[in-house]
């Protein structure tokens, strides 16, 4: 049966509720979000649920992380909605600062990591700042919350190697799990933003995982080259897709792999691109 959520808005409250919990042995179980959830988001928060004694989920549109102010504005809210899937789905707590100031005290001094290669291709280049937002804002999150593990999901799959570099680096006390890429029936990968898009582009939307799959299903017949060329022509096809990269790049350390003559071990495409207002990123195995 649902059960409603302790929905808190204050930080120390929030720690207090996760520090009691663990004094009576309880696993935490974190999923940050910006909210407008979709089945993505919920498949983290059932997998918290399977793993952990309290799941918590975070609903904060952090302004830090957005280089583009219009991207801001537009970001879809839809509290009532989240509030009503969470309480169908297993979550216990959701934490939804009242103010910013409950997530950036006065006097909060940003800080930076060291991020090679993460932060100077893909997202980092054509984001510029947008990490140093996430890993802030995922930071103070950590540090409200105290989770003993926390869910992502892979579609922002450089996303989640930065937050990796963030409990690493930090030397936070997390185990963190990155789920599956959600998609509909057409291939499309859940996005909040999807709801953005007009019911044709959502249509055409749906060309990112033809043309991601196509990618993958030639690997052993073209090279790296061939592939990331014959991938860009078949978007050229669509005069509506703008497209920022698409690139095939090692999954572990991002580093393209045009002209390295060889996959390698764990080749991934990644593909930016705008349709209309919207800016959707989506990403593949090759190999798996
Ligand atoms: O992936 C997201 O929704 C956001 O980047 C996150 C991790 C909640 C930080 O604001």
């Amino acid at each position: 049966m649902a059960q409603t959520p302790t929905v808190i808005g204050i930080s120390s409250e929030m720690t207090n509720f996760t520090q009691q919990a663990k004094s009576m042995g309880q696993r935490v179980g974190f999923v940050p979000t910006m909210g407008a959830l979709h089945e993505g988001h919920i498949s983290l928060v059932k997998e918290a649920r399977e793993n952990c004694d309290l799941v918590v989920v975070s609903i904060f549109v952090n302004p830090t992380q957005f280089n583009d102010p219009k991207d801001f504005e537009r970001y879809p809210r839809t509290v009532d909605n989240d509030l009503a899937l969470l309480a169908a789905n297993g979550c216990d707590v959701v934490f939804i600062p009242e103010t910013v100031s409950e997530v950036y005290p006065s006097g909060y001094q940003s800080f930076t990591l060291p991020l090679g290669n993460l932060e100077n291709v893909m997202e980092g280049k054509h984001r510029p700042g947008h990490f140093n937002g996430v890993i802030n804002v995922v930071s103070r999150l950590f540090e409200i919350v105290e989770p003993d593990d926390a869910y992502f999901g892979l579609k922002d799959y450089q996303q989640y190697l930065v937050v990796n570099q963030l409990i690493v680096q930090k030397k936070y006390p997390i185990q963190l799990h990155g789920r599956p890429t959600s998609r509909t029936g057409s291939g499309l990968a859940r996005s909040s933003r999807n709801t953005l898009l007009s019911e044709e582009e959502r249509t055409l939307a749906a060309e990112i995982y033809r043309i991601l799959s196509l990618t993958r299903d030639q690997l052993n017949i073209l090279s790296v080259e061939e592939l990331e060329e014959k991938a860009l022509a078949e978007f050229r096809e669509h005069p509506e897709f703008e497209v920022e990269y698409f690139e095939i790049a090692d999954g572990d350390t991002l580093e393209s792999l045009n002209g390295k003559g060889s996959p390698g071990k764990n080749p991934m495409a990644f593909v930016a691109l705008r349709l209309g207002k919207v800016r959707l990123i989506d990403n593949m195995f090759l190999k798996n």
